[in-house]
């Protein structure tokens, strides 16, 4: 018979945070994270180097999660992991870290998908829950997909992109325009400076499904021909094609969105992953949640990037089903299910 309030230890290692949390029920007690920073000179994570982070990081951040929720391992219920999709190296780290801590104190072991861990980090404060069922756009650096979400363990992925994500749309143009990493607050504040002016084409996608690669390379072409007129073209335009790029990449989730809301009629809607905090994404939100009558649910800043509270809240319900895991289980990095 599960514990009403299961005290949980999470671990999440999908990408480049290095992140423990400890719950109780769906109480938050603590929340620690580390962010690698020392990705920023190549333009995006490197695989090998994540998880050496993770691996240098994990005991630490374990530690200090515990202590801060001044909880023993002893006072545990049960320790959860992300399985994947994600990092593999990255990914064995928290999975190995997480089967050895179970199988020493004997506790159950449960597993959770990285992209349901998204989904439920709208539930991790629990005063305000999207009510069911709601559609869940993910936009963050590795994924761009809608979700409809039936119960807190029934999703279906019903829109998802064909190949790039759109963080990694953000991320891979300052890598063009030799910005920094990560792109996507780069580009969100200089197209404050500036007015989308540049048109850059509307990918034809079926379905509710994206794309992102095509605008991508569109933006290659559009620089270098800029470039092959006037030198400076980047220095002298960055505010302008910041915000015509950004424009560009809200319109294509946000027509899609509308897309799915029109198909479904279901007019609860959740927005997570790090895109989420883009200002022109949130505006554009709002403007539709007026015009369609929508319930608009988006996580506190702290929970919208990868962290183990997300993980922690969907154990939690993972738990209270019994879902549990035998130890000989293995991190997925193409995880789907
Ligand atoms: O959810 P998250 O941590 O993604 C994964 O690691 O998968 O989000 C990171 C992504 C990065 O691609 C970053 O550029 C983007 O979120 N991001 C933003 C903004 N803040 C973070 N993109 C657009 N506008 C922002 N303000």
């Amino acid at each position: 018979m599960p514990k009403i309030d299961p005290i949980i230890l999470a671990i999440e290692t999908s990408c480049d945070d290095t992140s423990a949390s400890v719950t109780k029920g769906r109480k938050l007690l603590s929340l620690k994270t580390i962010s690698q920073s020392d990705h920023k000179d190549y333009g995006g994570v490197v695989p090998e180097l994540a998880s050496r982070l993770h691996q240098q990081n994990i005991v630490s951040v374990v530690d200090s999660a515990l202590k801060e929720a001044c909880i023993s391992q002893e006072g545990l219920n049960s320790i959860a992991f992300t399985r994947g999709p994600g990092l593999l190296g990255s990914l064995l780290v928290g999975t190995c870290f997480a089967k050895s801590m179970a199988l020493a104190l004997g506790l159950p072991l449960i597993e959770v998908n990285h992209l349901q861990a998204h989904v439920m980090s709208l539930f991790v404060d629990g005063d305000n829950d999207p009510k069911f069922p709601f559609l869940c756009l993910l936009v963050s650096g590795g994924n761009t997909m809608l979700i409809k979400v039936t119960d807190s363990l029934t999703m279906e992925v019903i829109g998802e992109t064909l190949d790039d994500a759109i963080g990694e749309a953000f991320d891979k143009a300052c890598k063009l325009m030799n910005l920094s990493y990560p792109g996507g607050p780069i580009i969100d504040k200089f197209a404050k400076r500036g007015r989308a002016i540049f048109d850059f084409p509307e990918p034809k996608v079926p379905d509710l499904n994206f794309s992102f690669s095509g605008i991508k390379t569109f933006l290659y072409y559009f620089l270098k021909k800029g470039i092959r007129k006037d030198l400076y073209f980047i220095d002298n335009e960055i505010f302008n094609i910041c915000a015509s790029y950004q424009a560009a990449l809200v319109r294509i989730v946000i027509n899609k969105l509308k897309a799915a809301i029109e198909l479904t009629n279901i007019t609860n809607i959740g927005v997570v992953g790090g895109v989420s905090a883009n200002s022109l994404l949130r505006s554009e939100l709002e403007d539709l949640a007026y015009k369609y009558n929508l319930v608009l649910s988006i996580p506190n800043l702290e929970y919208f990037t990868d962290n183990a509270a997300m993980v922690a809240v969907t154990a939690y319900f993972k738990y209270m089903n019994t879902q549990f895991i035998d130890p000989s289980v293995s991190p997925i990095a193409n995880y789907t299910n």
